[in-house]
């Protein structure tokens, strides 16, 4: 971590920003481990992406995240890009480090920590991930990463699943297998993971597919939503006796690695994972 006289800052790029839950989680974080620093909210239009990246050169700046809409445009703007983010084709966090830019991307490690929190050994080999846009792109090179035998990409528009699985480097030990929407139920017979990684849950009750898909796969099987709070899908999954895990622990483990890259530091994570459910708790 650079010494500075000053207080150090960290901040969120992306429109809109206010929903986010990151300055309650850094600040905690920062304050657990007395590094004076504040993490901001740092709204920012497309015309000025340019500018707000530029700014991070400034002396005091940590770095900061990125986050929708410019996860994938902010890349050509930075010295260096990390292997991960370049694969996934989107950068969530931004490391200045001797004058140059670092572009990384931390949501596929977070995804991985829970996921191997929840397998917590187990052998997992077949995956079904559901939807194709930017957040399936960080679980399905998770996935890779992890060492499933195989991936099932489904995707209501078939076509971008196509492309998202075609733009991720081929891996030995991995086969991507794009299925067509309607086989996602006879799919599920035999996959220990169901990934949601779909819009849909972030708001209301919706279920992203039928519930014959839950009931359809095996018992040990462990079902993801991205989402942080309790979805329509993954009550139906607990019902059912299923392990369901949310995004929380995936947006905890994502900041923590970033706390890392910025400050060099261990994150505390129960102190970030408190101050997570601390807000929200507050929102409801
Ligand atoms: P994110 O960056 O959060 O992944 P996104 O890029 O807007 O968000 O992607 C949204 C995903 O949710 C897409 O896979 C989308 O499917 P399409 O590519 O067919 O649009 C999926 N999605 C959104 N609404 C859906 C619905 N009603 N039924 C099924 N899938 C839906």
């Amino acid at each position: 971590m650079a010494q500075f006289g000053g207080r150090l800052v960290v901040g969120l790029i992306g429109d809109p920003v206010e929903h986010s839950l990151s300055p309650h989680m850094h600040n905690a974080a920062f304050e657990a481990l007395g590094i004076e620093a504040r993490y901001e909210l740092w709204p920012t239009a497309a015309a000025d992406l340019g500018a707000r990246v530029e700014s991070l050169r400034r002396l005091g700046t940590l770095g900061a995240n990125v986050t929708v809409p410019h996860k994938q445009v902010a890349i050509p703007l930075l010295d260096v890009i990390s292997d991960t983010a370049r694969r996934i084709g989107a950068v969530n966090t931004i490391v200045p480090r001797d004058g140059e830019l670092h572009g990384d991307n931390t949501d596929a490690f977070g995804f991985g920590r829970s996921l191997a929190e929840v397998l917590a050994g187990r052998v997992a080999s077949r995956a079904l991930v559901v939807g194709a846009g930017g957040a399936s792109r960080a679980v399905l090179a998770s996935l890779q990463e992890a060492g499933f035998g195989e991936i099932v990409p489904v995707n209501r528009t078939q076509g971008k699943a196509d492309t998202l699985a075609g733009s991720l480097d081929g891996s030995e030990w991995t086969a991507i297998l794009v299925n067509p929407w309607n086989a996602l139920a006879e799919l599920a017979h035999s996959v220990s993971v169901l990934v949601n990684a779909t819009s849909i849950g972030w708001h209301g009750e919706d279920l992203p597919f039928d519930l014959e898909v839950i009931a359809a796969l095996p018992d040990d099987a462990v079902v993801f939503d991205l989402t942080y709070r309790s979805t329509a899908l993954l009550r139906a999954a607990s019902k059912r006796g299923l392990k369901a895990v949310d995004g929380l622990p995936m947006l905890v483990y994502q900041g923590a690695r970033s706390f890392e890259l910025w400050t060099g530091r261990t994150a505390p994570v129960d102190s970030m994972r408190q101050a997570v459910l601390a807000e929200q708790a507050r929102r409801v």
